[in-house]
């Protein structure tokens, strides 16, 4: 019989910290928007953000609007293929509109640009970004995250959303993924 690799998790950020954070990240939308007199619109995208959307929208004490986009950079690869794909679009239009992209992560920060970029070709009032979690050393290009979750090491990280090959994305924390023998 083969010995196969058996994969374990270990725990990077606990939910409890997760939901420390994100309970803060919505006391700082709240603040920032508090004056806008419209509802503000997020946009979640598939698959990984929404988690972290649902627990993030239910912080903002404002009128919000769901939006979500379906984005495919990855497959089920670990490694960012820089080619991105809008496998979703919104159902509403964004002109004139205050949006927040919400995303789980920024790792290359491909996605994020190419997002950000279109988005901005829509013209709405205002564009921020929200993303749980950043690896700083890796990003290429600059992306302004507006509100952060966390600096995360350049690990493979799962859970909270986030996937490897389509699963764990119901772990109630972010954890790193391990092989062990
Ligand atoms: C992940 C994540 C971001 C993107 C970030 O999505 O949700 O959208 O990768 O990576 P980047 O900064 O290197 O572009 P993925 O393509 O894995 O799809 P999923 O959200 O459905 O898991």
């Amino acid at each position: 019989m083969s010995k196969k690799k058996a994969l374990t998790v270990r725990v990077l950020l606990s939910e409890q910290e997760i939901a420390n954070r994100v309970a803060k990240l919505g006391q700082e939308i709240t603040e920032k928007y508090a004056d806008l007199g419209e509802p503000l619109i997020l946009i979640g995208i598939l698959k990984g953000s929404v988690i972290f959307l649902s627990d993030l929208c239910r912080a903002i004490s404002l009128p919000v609007e769901l939006e979500f986009m379906g984005v495919s950079s990855y497959g089920d690869e670990t490694e960012s293929s820089g080619v991105v794909q809008i496998t979703q679009d919104l159902t509403r239009p964004i002109k004139g509109r205050h949006i927040i992209l919400v995303e789980d992560i920024v790792d290359t920060g491909l996605t994020a640009k190419y997002l950000l970029k279109h988005f901005r070709s829509s013209e709405p009032a205002s564009v921020a970004m929200c993303a749980l979690l950043e690896k700083p050393g890796k990003s290429q290009g600059h992306i302004l995250i507006d509100f952060l979750g966390f600096s995360i090491p350049d690990d493979f990280v799962v859970g909270y959303g986030l996937d490897f090959a389509g699963l764990y994305r119901n772990l109630p924390h972010v954890g790193i993924v391990e092989t062990a023998d």
